[in-house]
């Protein structure tokens, strides 16, 4: 496939060496100079005093008030939305380097070229069914009665598909497109028996759907005529799975890039009525069930989601799982209140943007709401009915991330189910977080426009761990980043499985391997973080790598702070093993079972390891340990 090919270290470190930061930073911020560095306002938070820093020298930037960091490619995939191998060929080509040809087999040439066909074919369809839109009055007017502007029917490319059966099959005939073609992008379909093929969409007003960069990859057509299906999408192809795509997503990512929230809707319609009334970061998940590759690839663009579903869709319980996969890697989810029986489009065009702008400043947390609609539809008058309501709850409550919030929530929703003990809830929402482990901690990629959770501003941070252990991490990236060699005896009591899903983890799996591969550091004139920058490293880690190049001398610190953080962080881990065999030993009791053997044999070993680590803990802090 085209472009899945992984850039080369050394094009990468080119690429880094030749691009100007400073010249790339000041297209967006106004920099002025600071001694050795540029400063400015930040353009990834609010701030009137600039807490933004730029090194030239070290070729990196930080913001003292987010935390947001990197290097020049951070800043441009951040800036533009661009994947790591998009951000890197774009700064190629501003800074002429020759960006290498990835060499190709036959079959990648084939796959390419194949692709770049169905990509024509459904550009022919846009344009023919554009075409057909201006040709035809009745679906002129149509459009003209939904009140769709003419920007907003050229910028989504809105068309129609007239009523005859062989239109489109004719025109990708005369623009040199196979039939065959054709029908494996679900616009043609082969006539039963006979041969020839004829048109899919017929009397139908075309949306074409796009991928992020806003090729055209498949179409949605509303019915105008006699067919009582009201909307036909293509059928899944090589080219459009509905899972992955977000209606709408090429237009708005540019929005949510602002900082605004994403607004996830429904429809088609819905959407580009939000866009028409100036709310541009409007995104249509086809349909209410979200897909987890949904939800990956939205809270990449924006870290405040607001759901706008009508309120008959946001009642299924489809709804509700879709939602938990958002709530469950972003930062913040809210659902928008709207009228009953109503959708954005309909409410937008009777109550205007100015209302739909308040009911998004109103817009409530998704646990909020769900316990709200729960109760209002539960009979909480009797037990039954509260623990069932309880039980309903408590999966979405287990995945918002920030412990303190959580509890926060459970200690709420039971108040608000009238559980006569908040225990009741918060044990059905304990079960959630530990059969389900690490699922419902931020994982990796998850991170809304990589900001690492360890730096996010206070009042949206979802720290994993407690902060000491999240501290301990950081410092063990930071110490084992600056220096490979340090104390390697410390650094072999933890492995990258020790550290939270997500930044820490990647950034320790890469330092782990660049230590397997070179146990003495080859350059050693360069801290290991340099050198994992100079490799294809993704966000978040990459972010986190380079705040902590930049943020701390920290190969001023001595040895012994590592040996520290690394016992702490394995007492950490241990605790939890332990917490979780208790629970389990718990369960099967209550159950009236036998506790196996080897379940308390490990709840000894656990108990004892722990001990003997704090024990040396407190051993070095007599001895007149660290600082
Ligand atoms: P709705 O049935 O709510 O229609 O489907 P709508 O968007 O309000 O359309 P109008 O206002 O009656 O014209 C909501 C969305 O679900 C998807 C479409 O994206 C549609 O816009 N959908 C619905 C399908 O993809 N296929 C269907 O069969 C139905
Ligand atoms: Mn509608």
């Amino acid at each position: 496939m085209p472009g899945a090919a992984r850039w080369s270290d050394d094009f990468v470190r080119q690429v880094r060496e030749k691009a100007d930061i400073v010249a790339v930073i000041s297209d967006a911020v106004a920099l002025r100079r600071a001694g050795r560095s540029w400063i400015g306002l930040c353009p990834f938070h609010e701030e009137k005093t600039p807490s933004f820093t730029v090194s030239a020298e070290r070729g990196m930037f930080h913001c003292f008030g987010c935390q947001a960091g990197g290097d020049v490619i951070s800043f441009v995939m951040r800036r533009e939305g661009l994947e790591f191998r998009d951000a890197v060929q774009a700064l190629a080509e501003r800074f002429g380097v020759a960006v290498p040809q990835a060499p190709r087999s036959p079959a990648e040439e084939r796959a390419a070229a194949q692709r770049e066909l169905w990509l024509r074919c459904c550009e022919v369809a846009a344009a023919h069914f554009q075409r057909g839109l201006r040709a035809d009055p009745k679906a002129r007017a149509y459009v003209d009665k939904r009140g769709l502007t003419a920007a907003s029917v050229e910028t989504w490319r809105i068309g129609y598909a007239p009523p005859g059966w062989e239109g489109l099959a004719a025109a990708l005939r005369a623009a040199g497109i196979a039939p065959a073609v054709g029908e494996q992008v679900g616009l043609l379909s082969r006539r039963q028996g006979g041969d020839g093929y004829f048109d899919v969409f017929r009397d139908r007003l075309m949306f074409p759907i796009a991928d992020e960069r806003g090729r055209i990859i498949a179409f949605g057509g509303r019915t105008l005529g006699e067919d009582p299906r009201k909307y036909l999408n293509s059928h899944e192809s090589p080219l459009f799975s509905k899972r992955k795509v977000w209606f709408g997503l090429h237009l708005a990512r540019q929005a949510m890039r602002g900082g605004g929230p994403a607004i996830v809707v429904e429809g088609y319609l819905d959407a580009i009525m939000a866009h028409q009334h100036g709310f541009t970061s409007a995104v249509a998940s086809l349909g209410t069930a979200l897909s987890a590759e949904q939800a990956g690839a939205i809270v990449r663009y924006a870290e405040d989601i607001v759901v706008a579903y009508d309120a008959d869709a946001a009642g299924a319980a489809a709804t509700w799982r879709g939602l938990g996969l958002l709530q469950g890697g972003a930062a913040r989810v809210r659902v928008l209140d709207m009228p009953p029986g109503h959708d954005p489009d309909e409410w937008l065009r009777e109550a205007g943007a100015a209302a739909f702008a308040a009911a998004l400043d109103n817009a409530r947390p998704l646990p909020e709401y769900l316990v709200g609609s729960v109760a209002a539809r539960s009979d909480l008058s009797h037990v039954g009915g509260r623990l069932a309501a309880a039980r309903e709850v408590a999966p979405l409550l287990a995945r918002t991330s920030d412990p303190a919030e959580r509890a926060a929530y459970v200690d709420w929703a039971a108040r608000r189910l009238l559980l006569d003990d908040p225990a009741v809830l918060a044990e059905q929402v304990r079960r959630h977080l530990t059969e389900k482990g690490e699922g419902y901690r931020n994982r990796s990629g998850w991170h809304p426009n990589g900001v690492s959770t360890a730096g996010r501003r206070a009042d949206q941070a979802p720290p994993r761990a407690p902060s000491k252990v999240v501290r301990a991490q950081e410092a063990i990236l930071a110490l084992l980043g600056h220096q490979l060699g340090l104390n390697a005896a410390a650094a072999e009591e933890v492995s990258p499985a020790d550290f939270d899903p997500g930044e820490f983890r990647d950034l320790a799996e890469a330092l782990w391997s660049l230590r397997a591969d070179a146990p003495q550091p080859v350059d050693a004139g360069r801290p290991p973080l340099e050198l994992l920058l100079d490799s294809p490293l993704q966000e978040p880690a990459r972010g986190l790598a380079a705040r902590l190049l930049m943020a701390e001398e920290w190969d001023e610190y001595p040895g012994q702070l590592l040996a520290d953080c690394v016992n702490t962080l394995r007492v950490f881990r241990l605790q939890e093993r332990l917490d979780a065999v208790r629970a389990s030993q718990r369960r099967l009791e209550a159950a009236g079972e036998q506790v196996p053997g080897a379940m308390m044999r490990e709840h000894e070993r656990l108990q004892r390891e722990i001990a003997d680590l704090k024990g040396r803990a407190s051993g070095r802090e007599a001895a007149g340990g660290r600082v």
